[in-house]
């Protein structure tokens, strides 16, 4: 497929654009200061919080997993079996997982990630969310592909 433009100018924080890519889902979050900081604190209940095994971009290699700390962007399926996970932006969403923050969690056997799209240990995803290839056109536009 070809690459696709995304432009962001229009982007709250906080808020996801949802786009797609090669018949997948493209998703470009505009974190807010507080889900960013809350992902250091997540590490130790991670998988694989650096994002070292996967087969990512460079510029996923780190903690945040993106080029620009405030923009995500990832492909929207779950790397267990590709369902579509849901965005969840509280920092306590739910009871079932305390120490989950929030971030993306896939309603068909659970899984969840955070707001860098990185898996937690003890559910069924192998591996974080994947960041698709991109980089940015302009401040505003997000290249795909
Ligand atoms: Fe997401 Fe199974 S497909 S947990």
């Amino acid at each position: 497929g070809a690459p696709i433009t995304i432009d962001i100018s229009a982007l709250g924080e906080g808020q996801r654009l949802v786009d797609e890519w090669r018949g997948q889902p493209i998703w470009v979050v505009k974190r807010t200061k507080q889900m960013l900081d809350v992902l250091p604190t997540l590490d130790p209940r991670l998988a694989d919080p650096e994002s070292t095994t996967d087969q990512q971009p460079e510029y996923a290699k780190n903690e945040l997993r993106s080029i620009k700390p405030e923009i995500s962007v990832l492909v929207g399926l779950c790397t267990h079996l590709g369902c579509s996970p849901e965005m969840v932006a509280e920092i306590k969403p739910e009871p079932f997982d305390p120490e989950w923050k929030g971030g993306y969690f896939c309603p068909c056997h659970k899984s969840r990630f955070d707001m860098a799209g990185r898996v937690f240990q003890g559910v069924p995803a192998p591996i974080n969310l994947l960041v698709p290839p991109h980089h940015y056109e302009s401040d505003t536009s997000i290249v795909i592909g």
